[in-house]
């Protein structure tokens, strides 16, 4: 095996693991699917299923990660060599490929938009034009083409120089950036005339909203958020060295990513109820309707809508990136470690591979979007093969490769530093309790609950 790298310390390890997990998910998805699901008694909902069965799964692929400090495919073989589960491992090289193919097309929008906002192209008034905007852009070709070089590029250029040099350097930068940033927004968009309905909306549970898809929608939702079953988790955790406490770095991963996406909801929401407009206006909710709120309210004068609505932009661009390298880096580290390929070539041919099936995913917004897969166009398809299905395929697998298959003591082992990290090692038997019964059983009874709806 070649020389690996590790995280420098334990500030390293959670910055870079929130980095994962904080990204899209939070910034665009949380909001519009709260708003979907009905505010605050929603939250709540995604508040628990983050803790009783998202944070298992993310311990599960830590353990598994540490234990072997390989690559996905390398950690199943070594754990259970000559069995069926390093079709696991191979799962979750293919899944984050998919994700980071149609992720990209996301985050080359924010780029675009971050553009827009610097040219002040959101102006009060040609309001029409700003909301028409996303439908324009998103359905060309070469804009959004070019945006989506730029963004898989940079996160090439990342992945490239290494475990230390890069991810490690870049999200230590800039995870505390995009707290600062993400607040500061939050606090311009509460301040908004009319924004408290939003606030409310966000902080006062009514329960009779609750649908009974919304379960399947939080526990989707924390998977998608957390960077789970995807193998994301598990290759980082491969980089955390032996003395690491891993239940504190995944518990600050989870703590960290939950947090954010509320002050995310309070960023956008309150906007939202100021503008008049409706909080389950779906996926367009961040790329037209925060453009035309910026646009139209200029609380504080234009120049202050037009600088949030730069920070606002280019807060979504990184949190995107510090994501997509943690999904490039699966397939990296397995190419350099399986393959004996050089980091650069494996990391040039993940580049080009992804491209490919970005620029379909990118193109099914317009040229493309009569072709159907079962129905979808091809990015739908994509997003919905994998926060559907691989996803939670991958959690669920993991929870049981860890409960089931994996040899007790050595996940005790993992879990407690050899049973000298005396708080791990009492609450060792509820989180054993949580991967093994807990986390699997309830995850495959909502999974199956949403195929039966
Ligand atoms: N967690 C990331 C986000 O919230 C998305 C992601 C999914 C990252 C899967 C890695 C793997 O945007």
């Amino acid at each position: 095996m070649t020389n690996r790298e590790n995280f420098g310390s334990r500030a390293a390890v959670i910055m870079a693991m929130a980095g994962s997990a904080i990204g899209l998910g939070n910034i665009w998805r949380f909001p519009f699917i709260v708003g979907e699901y009905g505010g605050a008694a929603f939250i709540l909902v995604y508040i628990v299923c983050c803790f009783l069965l998202s944070l298992p799964i993310l311990l599960s692929e830590s353990i598994i990660g540490r234990r072997t400090h390989q690559n996905t495919f390398g950690a199943m073989s070594t754990l259970a060599p000559g069995t069926h589960w390093k079709w696991l491992g191979l799962l979750t090289i293919v899944s984050p490929l998919i994700i980071l193919s149609y992720y990209s097309v996301v985050g080359g929008w924010s780029f675009a938009y971050l553009i827009k906002a610097c040219a002040l192209q959101f102006k009060p008034e040609n309001v029409e034009e700003v909301t028409g905007m996303f439908a324009a852009f998103s359905s060309s070709v070469w804009g959004p083409l070019a945006c989506l070089l730029v963004f898989l590029g940079l996160t090439a250029l990342i992945i490239f120089s290494g475990v230390k040099k890069g991810i490690e350097k870049f999200s230590k930068i800039s995870m505390p950036v995009l707290f600062v940033l993400i607040v500061v927004i939050a606090v311009y968009s509460v301040t908004l005339p009319g924004a408290m309905d939003g606030v409310r909306y966000l902080v006062k549970p009514d329960f009779s909203k609750l649908s009974s898809d919304a379960f399947s929608a939080a526990l989707g939702q924390s998977f998608f958020s957390l960077s789970l079953g995807v193998g994301t988790m598990l290759i980082y955790s491969s980089y955390v060295s032996k003395d690491e406490n891993i239940l504190v770095s995944g518990t600050g991963t989870a703590l960290f990513d939950m947090l954010f996406a509320i002050l995310a909801g309070f960023a956008v929401m309150p906007a939202v109820f100021a503008a008049g407009i409706a909080p389950s206006s779906g996926p367009g909710l961040v790329f037209e309707t925060l453009p035309y709120i910026f646009a139209k309210m200029g609380a504080g004068g234009q120049f202050l809508s037009a600088a949030v609505a730069i920070l606002f932009f280019l807060t979504i661009l990184v949190a995107a990136l510090t994501s997509s390298i943690s999904m490039m880096e699966v397939g990296v580290a397995y190419m350099v470690e399986e393959k004996g390929v050089s980091r650069t070539k494996a990391t040039a041919g993940i580049f080009f591979l992804t491209l490919v099936l970005g620029i379909l995913c990118s193109l099914s917004f317009g040229t493309l979007s009569g072709v159907k897969l079962l129905g979808n166009t091809i990015f739908n398809f994509c997003d919905r093969l994998c926060s559907n299905w691989l996803m939670t395929l991958g959690a669920l697998m993991f929870s049981i490769f860890v409960g089931w298959k994996m040899d007790k003591a050595a996940v005790r082992d993992e879990l407690t530093n050899g049973g000298t990290l005396k708080a791990n090692s009492r609450m060792f038997p509820f989180i054993y309790f949580l991967i093994k019964y807990i986390a699997p059983l309830t995850i495959a009874a909502i999974f199956i609950s949403g195929l039966l709806a």
